[in-house]
């Protein structure tokens, strides 16, 4: 079908004007790739396509949804009331709202398996340190924007969430009243707020857009890595993209989108997962919730944050749980790449992901003393993993790697 499309003479005509044909074969048809990529390896495409959905589905709210917190005649802010008015007024406007918020719940559990998948195979490493540093600005672009997100509908959560994480600029000495005020828009949580989050929420998914291009150029530059985590002859143990791997990414949306379906028609807050139940409440600044918590793809994070009495403290470690991230790549020294064939790291890294779930888990129950503790060593369990990464290869026994794939 690619084949016969770029034959048409609308197409010839563009390409002899723009040389597209010839950066369609480079990069993606014949785009020379490892024959051996597991499914792992279809999260990449995955994470594309819900940033598409999640820009889309976005476009059409925006020309509904109205960031104001000024009260309407039926008592509600305008906000909370147009979100209403989306869900129940506007033709298909549940649909599209729900997409939007089962699409940021999807795009961080395939960013998330990406991310997994880069950690075990060892993709961070070299010659793979940019895209992997990409990767993770990537990632704090997406959690600022799903933060902003949380806040437009103005409910109970969306508000007192937005109160908890901007008063904890207050933490930081000097300049952080002043951040935190630049970020409010004022002295609290308010319309200026609203219209700030909007703002920088339309803006934010733009720039992954952007980003995102520059992490797949990274990506074609260096090479794809594969499951052994070998280096490859790329004349002899590569395919080119198309077909084989279109239709195994195609297989991987329908696979995908069966689930998203199931999610935005049949249980889109899961369980309040999702859309916390407070959220269907209007935002109340003289009532706090019983119990306030981010969602949950945010949850590991600030259980770091409330692991510490100080602060001052939690916010840094928090901070530093995501700069650490960075440095990743850096800090393993081990030739190997592949966790199938460093034995201690499979474990370590086994451990790490275990360590991410308890840590996501106790952030969005409610804080009893024992998941303190619990989430107390799960963070530890966090920071351990990369701080003893430097030493692994020096007592590591890594197995024999393949001669090839
Ligand atoms: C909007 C989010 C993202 C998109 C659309 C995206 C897209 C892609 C695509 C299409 C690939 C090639 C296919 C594949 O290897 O799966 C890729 C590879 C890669 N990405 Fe991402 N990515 C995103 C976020 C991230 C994040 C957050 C990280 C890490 C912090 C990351 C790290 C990597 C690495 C290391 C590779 C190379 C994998 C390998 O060759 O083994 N990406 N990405």
């Amino acid at each position: 079908m690619i084949d016969k499309l770029m034959n048409t003479a609308v197409f010839k005509w563009i390409d002899d004007r723009s040389n597209i044909g010839s950066i369609i074969r480079e990069h993606v048809t014949e785009y020379p790739t490892p024959r051996n990529l597991n499914y792992m390896w279809n999260f990449g495409s995955l994470a594309i396509t819900v940033l598409v959905l999640q820009i889309l589905t976005g476009i059409f709210l925006a020309m509904y949804y109205k960031p104001s917190a000024a009260m309407t005649i039926g008592g509600y802010t305008v906000a909370f009331d147009s979100v209403e008015r989306i869900m129940r007024d506007v033709n298909f406007g549940w649909l599209i709202r729900y997409m939007h918020a089962v699409g940021a719940s999807a795009f961080f559990v395939v960013v998330y398996m990406h991310m997994g998948r880069g950690l075990y195979y060892g993709s961070y490493k070299n010659p793979r340190e940019l895209l992997w540093i990409i990767g993770v600005v990537i990632l704090l672009i997406m959690q600022g924007a799903a933060f902003f997100g949380y806040l437009l509908p103005w409910g109970q959560m969306s508000f007192w969430g937005a109160v908890v994480i901007t008063n904890l600029f207050g933490a930081i000495p000097v300049l952080g009243d002043f951040i935190g005020q630049l970020l409010v828009g004022g002295f609290a949580v308010g319309d200026p707020t609203l219209n700030r989050f909007f703002s920088l929420h339309y803006l934010f998914p733009l720039l992954l857009a952007a980003i995102v291009g520059g992490h797949i150029h990274a990506l074609h530059v260096v090479h794809s890595n594969n499951p052994e985590g070998i280096d490859i002859d790329h004349d002899k143990e590569t395919i080119p993209f198309h077909p084989y791997y279109t239709i195994k990414d195609a297989f991987g949306v329908c696979v995908f989108l069966l689930a998203y379906c199931y999610f935005v028609f049949y249980n889109p807050s899961a369980g309040g997962y999702f859309i916390e139940v407070d959220n269907y409440v209007p935002a109340n600044n003289l009532q706090t919730p019983a119990h306030i918590a981010p969602v949950w793809y945010l949850t590991p994070w600030y259980t770091i944050l409330r692991s510490f009495e100080s602060k001052l403290l939690g916010v840094i470690m928090m901070g530093a749980s995501l700069a650490i991230l960075f440095v990743l790549p850096f800090l393993d020294r081990s030739k190997v790449r592949s966790a199938r064939y460093r034995p201690v790291y499979r474990q370590m890294v086994i451990l790490f992901f275990v360590a991410v779930l308890t840590l996501g888990y106790c952030g969005h129950a409610s804080a009893t003393p024992v998941l303190k503790v619990v989430g107390q060593i799960a963070t530890a369990v966090y920071f351990g993993f990369f701080l003893l990464l430097p030493f692994v290869h020096k007592f590591e026994k890594t197995k024999p790697e393949p001669e090839g794939i």
